[in-house]
């Protein structure tokens, strides 16, 4: 939520901010701006909107070689020009961005700020009124933004400019991602590397807690009692390519479309020299001496985790609960004698999936991340990692990174199983493999999906998906791929469940997406379409080779009766993406949203 960037060196600095702004527009898009510094003063663009809206507003002929930038998704204040960042003090001789949220905003404010006229209802103007008030009284903007640091509670990632010294920049973080990017005679700051790759490849990355003094030479990281920390620097893993569109009119499509490549990444990171799976033995011992354990995660990675449940616990026999974070941290369930916690997460710095790591770990329990962005907050502060292998992705609605997530699930269920002595039945290796193959025939096929979404959710208000065990849990995150995108109602419901209450929802001409992948439900799921139908529903039908009826609408290739989440989500998807398309919605970056919740 929210993205920061920073440049200072010897180019102008506006083109470098907004190109790396529009790599974190991902990261919020309700408004943005930024700051550009010379000897003459500051110079602050900002608008409500896209990137796209602030490029018009910049001013091409002031050059300026120190600048910061922010994308906002809104938290506090509605999305306006006035709460827009960069955020001025009182004389404007600071200006700052801010991504997070300051809980003691409003205390801060009446206990120090009650004099000072605040031009936003952000909690970020408190920041800037606070380090100007400290200048004030006589520090310098160093002392004076660590002593502000020091009185707030809450997330940051910050970067603030004095234009009386427009060769510094002062940066901080505590709960929100930041790196600092090194250049021949530049420097930068980001809040994540793909925004900065334009210039570099060489990062130093920062920790709770720090503040650093950039200069176009020199980065000094700092401690908030202000000790020097050492940091070695490294290279980013990230390929310029890796976060371009290409040929493709939007990411998810193009993401969609690497699932095939993902799978076959992930058989042969996780595999051994003599191509058996392999996973850290400190993760075996960890999953081995668990009693029982407890999945906690959001959104589409809660929808994963529904499905890795079903892995664990048929292929390794370890119990397991699946939690929503946001929710865990109220409602904690009572806890076994040996639990281990998986966090599974894309971007590895979701908000409310961190605040129940940072209370497990000081319940004194191991945690083991899932994750897509190695070096997250979520990777370093568990204890162990397990990387998704899956590439940046970028559009807001996850694709690739979920069937990431459910082949790195059955990675860890598959090498589990076997360290507690327990047979696998199949040949995991293979079946992802051939998983692969027929993701590749259904990125094929996308006429078909197409098809389906111009004829069942061109016009509709509403649709449900059914299905039952593993096809239930696909269900949920189809509806959440369609409402996400397409703001078409959608919810998933067990097939079962429906004469429970849900089939009162269904009206004439109610398009209902069912899956039918697995033999033991293959004809209850079929009654429950029925039952549906003759209520006036529209079914749609997607079935597996080998359980097909003529009634059927698509049917998938056959893989393994437990892999099929891996491959029956990947209709779900494209049919979310054309409905959205067709009724002109912003695809990869749907109304309300962000990709990175880095608020709780
Ligand atoms: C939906 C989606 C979200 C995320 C959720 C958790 O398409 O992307 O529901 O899955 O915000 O994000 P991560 O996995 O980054 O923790």
């Amino acid at each position: 939520m929210c993205g920061i960037v920073g440049y200072i060196g010897n180019n102008d600095s506006k083109e470098i901010l907004l190109r790396g702004l529009e790599k974190l527009e991902y990261r919020g898009y309700d408004s943005a701006g930024i700051a550009v510094a010379n000897s003459e003063g500051v110079h602050v663009f900002k608008e409500k909107g896209r990137i796209a809206d602030l490029r018009k507003a910049v001013n091409g002929d002031v050059f300026a070689s120190t600048g910061i930038g922010h994308t906002r998704w809104a938290t506090h204040g509605e999305p306006s020009r006035e709460n827009s960042h960069p955020h001025q003090s009182q004389s404007g001789r600071l200006t700052l961005v801010h991504n997070g949220v300051i809980e003691n905003y409003d205390l801060l404010k009446r206990e120090y700020l009650h004099d000072v006229p605040f031009k936003s209802e952000t909690d970020t103007e408190v920041i800037v009124q606070l380090v100007e008030l400290f200048m004030n009284e006589g520090k310098d903007v160093e002392e004076a933004f660590r002593k502000t640091l020091s009185l707030l509670h809450g997330s940051y990632a910050l970067a603030l400019i004095d234009h009386q010294d427009p060769d510094t920049i002062y940066v901080a973080k505590n709960k929100s991602p930041l790196l600092v990017g090194l250049g021949e005679n530049f420097n930068v700051v980001a809040s994540d590397a793909m925004a900065m790759l334009q210039v570099t490849r060489e990062y130093v990355e920062l920790m709770d807690k720090e503040m650093v003094i950039v200069t176009k030479e020199k980065v000094t990281i700092k401690n908030l009692d202000g000790e020097t920390v050492e940091r070695q620097s490294y290279t980013a893993e990230l390929d310029a390519s890796d976060i371009e569109k290409g040929t493709y009119p939007h990411y998810m499509l193009k993401e969609i479309d690497e699932q095939p490549l993902v799978m076959r990444k992930i058989i042969q990171n996780y595999q051994d020299g003599e191509g058996a799976l392999e996973i850290d033995s400190d993760i075996v011992k960890a999953m081995k001496k668990a009693d029982r354990i407890y999945i906690i995660a959001a959104g589409t990675s809660y929808h994963a985790g529904l499905v890795g449940k079903q892995f664990i616990e048929r292929m390794a026999k370890v119990p397991v609960e699946v939690h929503i974070s946001s929710e865990f941290g109220y409602n904690m369930p009572l806890l076994s004698e040996k639990p281990l916690f998986i966090f599974i997460s894309q971007s590895g710095e979701t908000a409310d999936s961190r605040q129940v790591l940072v209370q497990v770990k000081e319940m004194g329990h191991p945690a083991l991340t899932i994750t897509n962005v190695p070096g997250s907050t979520l990777s370093r502060e568990a204890d162990y990692t397990l990387l998704l292998h899956a590439g940046p992705e970028i559009a807001v609605a996850s694709t690739k990174a979920y069937t990431a997530q459910l082949a790195v699930l059955a990675i860890l269920a598959e090498v589990t199983a076997k360290s507690r002595g327990f047979a696998v039945e199949f040949d995991l290796v293979k079946e992802l493999g051939i998983v692969a193959s027929a993701m590749e025939s259904l990125t094929d096929s996308k006429e078909a999906f197409e098809d389906i979404a111009r004829e069942f959710l061109t016009v509709t208000r509403n649709c449900f998906f059914i299905g039952r065990g593993i096809d239930f849990y696909v269900g949920l995150e189809g509806a959440l791929k369609l409402k996400e995108i397409s703001y078409i109602q959608a919810e998933g419901f067990a097939g079962g469940e429906l004469k429970h209450g849900t089939i009162a929802l269904i009206e004439q001409g109610t398009p209902v997406i069912a899956l039918a992948t697995q033999d033991f439900v293959n004809l209850s799921i079929r009654g429950n379409v029925k039952e549906v139908a003759a209520r006036g529903a529209n079914p749609c039908i997607i079935s597996m080779k080998g359980l097909e009826t003529d009634e059927d609408r698509f049917v998938l290739p056959e893989v393994h009766h437990l892999l099929t989440p891996l491959i029956s989500v990947i209709p779900l998807q494209l049919i979310s993406y054309y409905a959205a398309l067709h009724r002109d919605c912003d695809v990869d970056k749907p109304r309300n949203l962000a990709k990175s919740v880095t608020v709780e």
